[in-house]
């Protein structure tokens, strides 16, 4: 079921914010910059942020410099995201599980990984490789835990994330975000890993 746009499309409204929306850039794009930049990722580079919903990351890339694609597969997302912030970002219809798309220098994931089903997740770290350039950087934020109901969104604890991403990237940072949002504080974990060379 979340694997169609279809379910995600019902959560946009025009009058009304989704309750994951925090109406502002996650607090962790700070620190995943911080990270990316010393592993050479400079402003000009091009960044992807899948699932980027009414797009406030990708505004918050956009404002520090980099050439952004916000992409989403939820067609109400994309227009409240230009709504919004209109068209100095790029904003792209499609699937990240599509063959090709890009290739991007960096990928910023903030509640994207976290909203697959789990069994989806080994193809997902495939998207985040093919879509980049060899040596591109995937920044993912993600939920270690995950209170209260079931998801999405799937929490994934630290060794999880490890495991799920070292075939194809190397792990350059994985650690507990130190600037969260309020409501997120002490569950977000922030990795920043290198695509491996083919
Ligand atoms: C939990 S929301 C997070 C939105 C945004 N990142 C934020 O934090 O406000 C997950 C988003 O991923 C999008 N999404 C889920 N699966 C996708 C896929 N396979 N391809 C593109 N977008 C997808 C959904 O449409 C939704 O907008």
């Amino acid at each position: 079921m979340t694997a169609h746009p279809d379910y995600w499309n019902a959560f946009y409204d025009d009058d009304a914010r989704p309750g994951w929306d925090m109406a502002r850039p996650t607090p962790v794009l700070a620190e995943a910059l911080t990270h990316a930049s010393a592993a050479g990722l400079a402003p000009g580079a091009s960044v992807v942020v899948p699932g980027c919903g009414f797009g406030h990351d990708a505004a918050g890339l956009e404002a520090e410099g980099f050439l952004v694609t916000g992409l989403d597969f939820a067609p109400r997302a994309l227009q409240g995201a230009r709504a919004r912030y209109g068209d100095r970002i790029i904003w792209s219809s499609a699937d990240w599980f599509s063959p090709a798309l890009g290739p991007w220098d960096a990928i910023f994931d903030h509640t994207c990984f976290v909203a697959m089903d789990p069994e989806r997740r080994r193809d997902y770290v495939e998207a985040c490789a093919r879509h980049l350039r060899p040596g591109g950087l995937w920044m993912a934020v993600v939920f270690d835990e995950v209170q209260g109901r079931p998801g999405p969104p799937h929490a994934i604890p630290l060794e999880t994330c490890r495991e799920l991403a070292l075939p194809r990237f190397e792990i350059l940072h994985l650690a507990r975000a130190s600037a969260s949002h309020p409501r997120r504080a002490g569950r977000e974990l922030l990795m920043v890993a290198r695509r491996r060379q083919d």
